[in-house]
């Protein structure tokens, strides 16, 4: 049975659901976003690029469940990042989505086009200001860039949203978001479904009574200031995913999971837009 109340973590004040529903490669997902509120998550996780969002509004409006209770996430795409067209995206995304705010705007890939930083992050930080966000964030950004971002953005940065599963090592950035008291939100947390023939994980879920996806997102989680927020378009996933507070890996577990990173695990990788990775 999925948990009655999920936990949160927190971050220069934001609090976030531990587990979100991710709506890329969607579409039209009222249906899918309802069911996933119904089901108990309250954390949606979209993005203006991912054409998802006129669903995820429809899908809050469908579920019942009130606004103030729903962790709504999108994400001004790089084509974007200029100051007045970041400002024309937001409002978009607000009238797709159908609210008068989000609870977290994230700059979606760092820019290409040499827009300095500083307009980027200012324009961030003015949605903000003006209300229509609660928080904000980066997405796909490097170490080297959340520094420069946050020393010029006037308004704290509560999470980075980065590739992160088994396959993956993100050890250098996840010191850096402790270190500066960020959240991770951890995308594609399933790699995409490429871990669900694995023999270790296999194993561990059969001595667990657990499914592969739910060691993998139980994992994650027990890491701390983790939050995954997997994506699925069957309605008993979407159960099974948020169904992952009710164990604990053991230390033995953890450890053997943390081994099965390896060089070629990333998946998000677009040429001419990926930064160097740390
Ligand atoms: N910021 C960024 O640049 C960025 C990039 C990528 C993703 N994201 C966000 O992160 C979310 C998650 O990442 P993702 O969608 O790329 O991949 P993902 O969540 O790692 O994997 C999704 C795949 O796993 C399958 N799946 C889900 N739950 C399962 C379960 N319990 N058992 C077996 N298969 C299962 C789904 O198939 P079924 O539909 O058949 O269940 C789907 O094919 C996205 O939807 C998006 O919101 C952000």
């Amino acid at each position: 049975m999925p948990p009655a109340v999920i936990p949160a973590v927190t971050a220069h004040g934001c609090t976030m659901p531990q587990i979100g529903f991710g709506t890329s490669q969607l579409g039209d997902c009222g249906d899918l976003v309802a069911t996933a509120l119904k089901l108990g998550y309250r954390h949606i996780d979209t993005a203006w690029k991912y054409g998802s969002e006129k669903g995820v509004g429809t899908g809050i409006r469908a579920s019942g469940v009130p606004r103030s209770e729903i962790f709504l996430v999108t994400k001004v795409s790089h084509e974007y990042l200029r100051a007045d067209a970041f400002a024309r995206s937001v409002d978009e995304s607000l009238k797709n989505l159908q609210v008068d705010y989000v609870d977290m705007l994230h700059v979606h890939w760092p820019t290409v086009d040499k827009i300095p930083l500083a307009e980027t992050m200012g324009a961030l930080a003015r949605a903000k200001r003006e209300g229509l966000t609660r928080h904000i964030g980066v997405a796909n950004f490097n170490i080297a860039l959340l520094e420069e971002a946050q020393a010029v953005c006037s308004e704290p940065l509560a999470t980075l949203q980065a590739e992160y599963h088994p396959y993956l090592d993100q050890t250098k950035v996840l010191d850096y978001c402790r270190r500066h008291g960020m959240v991770f939100t951890a995308y594609c947390p399933l790699a995409r479904g490429r871990l669900f023939k694995d023999p270790v994980l296999m194993e561990i879920a059969q001595a667990r009574g657990k499914t592969i996806a739910q060691v993998v997102l139980r994992w994650l989680v027990q890491q701390g200031n983790i939050v995954p927020i997997p994506r699925s378009s069957n309605p008993e996933r979407i159960a099974q995913n948020l169904d992952i507070f009710d164990f604990r890996l053991s230390d033995e577990e953890m450890r053997r999971i943390h081994m099965l990173a390896r060089p070629d695990g990333r998946i998000a990788n677009p040429a001419g837009r990926a930064p160097a990775w740390d």
